[in-house]
């Protein structure tokens, strides 16, 4: 946890840091009769984990994507879920424009070709198959990311549409119903959903496939999202052209066939990871916690625990 986060904290409650211990499991044990609160970076939190504190009352999540708490075992037990929406938001559709320009025109690749020499040594960056001109962008999941990674696409003159659970009744952008649908309407997709049981593999050997042999996919939402061995295939047999990737299905290991490709972008899940951001997000699990606990109401619940008062 930043120190925003437990300086902010330890003014106020009694603050028990089990991470830097040597044993952090016997310092969750010796205190989990009297914690009311957790504040989460991460870390999984199921419905076991919640058990273990019988006067839980607020799950402080650090990060929007909540994917690694079980919330409706929270909701269950009347344990308020919250997390950091929109703070993050531009900072993470920067990252996924950047992404999508790095793997379209191989950035990754020519800044390698500096560094190993071969600029000096053997000539000029081979030209890049990929641009950004002509292409329509579909996003999957046009959530708050998914709308400001469409505005700055904007600029860039890309089409866009999307595919989401429904239409969003503010945006001029046309809808698919079905994911599949908007990868044959498109050339690049840009995953910014949530990791969750519905989402998981959606981006499936069909969906790759419709995209075409132009098709780029960028994934700045969960790695679960795509089937990452149907995504390896898709690109070893050149179904589609490349990929840009912050985000993959079990970090920090990122399997060798998409570390060894020049057409593929890898970055170690960067998206929120500026410290102006991060001290944005560890202020709003402050605020969640001392709102919680000081005015009886939370800040930012997920939708899945509703709770708006403290009992
Ligand atoms: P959000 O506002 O809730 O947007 C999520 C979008 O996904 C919504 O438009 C939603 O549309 C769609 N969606 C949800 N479930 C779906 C499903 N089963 N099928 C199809 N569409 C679905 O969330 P956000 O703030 O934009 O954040 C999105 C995600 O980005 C987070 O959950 C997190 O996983 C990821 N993220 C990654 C980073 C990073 O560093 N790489 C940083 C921040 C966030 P409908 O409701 O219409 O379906
Ligand atoms: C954080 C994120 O890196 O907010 C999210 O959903 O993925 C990132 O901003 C992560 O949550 C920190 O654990």
């Amino acid at each position: 946890m930043l120190p925003v986060v437990t300086r902010q904290l330890t003014e106020r409650f009694e603050v028990i840091l089990p991470f830097n211990d040597i044993d952090p499991d016997a310092i969750v044990q010796a205190a989990a009769p009297r914690v009311q609160g957790l504040a989460v970076m991460g870390t999984p939190i199921d419905a076991r984990y919640i058990e273990r504190f019988p006067k839980l009352e607020i799950v402080a999540n650090f990060g929007v994507g909540y994917d690694n708490v079980a919330v409706y075992d929270c909701s269950a037990r009347d344990v308020v879920v919250t997390h950091t929406p929109d703070v993050l938001s531009d900072e993470v559709a920067d990252i996924a424009i950047g992404l999508l320009i790095m793997t379209v025109r191989q950035l990754g690749a020519a800044e390698r070709w500096v560094r190993d020499r071969n600029w000096l040594q053997k000539g000029s960056f081979p030209l890049t198959p990929g641009t950004l001109r002509g292409r329509t962008l579909g996003i999957f999941g046009l959530g708050r990311i998914g709308k400001a990674i469409a505005r700055r696409a904007e600029a860039f003159d890309l089409k866009i549409r999307y595919h989401g659970r429904s239409p969003q009744a503010d945006v001029p952008y046309p809808y698919h119903a079905d994911l599949e649908d908007l990868a044959a309407a498109c050339d690049t997709l840009m995953i910014a959903a949530p990791g969750t049981a519905e989402t998981r593999h959606a981006v499936s050997e069909g969906v790759l496939h419709a995209l075409g042999p132009h098709g780029v996919v960028i994934n700045i939402g969960r790695g679960s999202v795509i089937d990452e061995a149907a995504l390896i295939d898709a690109l070893e047999t050149d179904r589609i052209m490349g990929a840009g990737l912050d985000v993959f299905a079990d970090e920090p290991f990122v399997p060798r066939p998409l570390l060894i490709r020049d057409n593929v972008v890898t970055l170690p899940h960067v998206g929120s990871a500026s410290v102006h951001t991060r001290n944005a997000m560890g202020q709003l699990v402050v605020d969640n916690l001392v709102s919680w606990f000081e005015k009886g109401e939370a800040v930012t619940p997920v939708p899945e625990t509703p709770i708006t008062r403290r009992p």
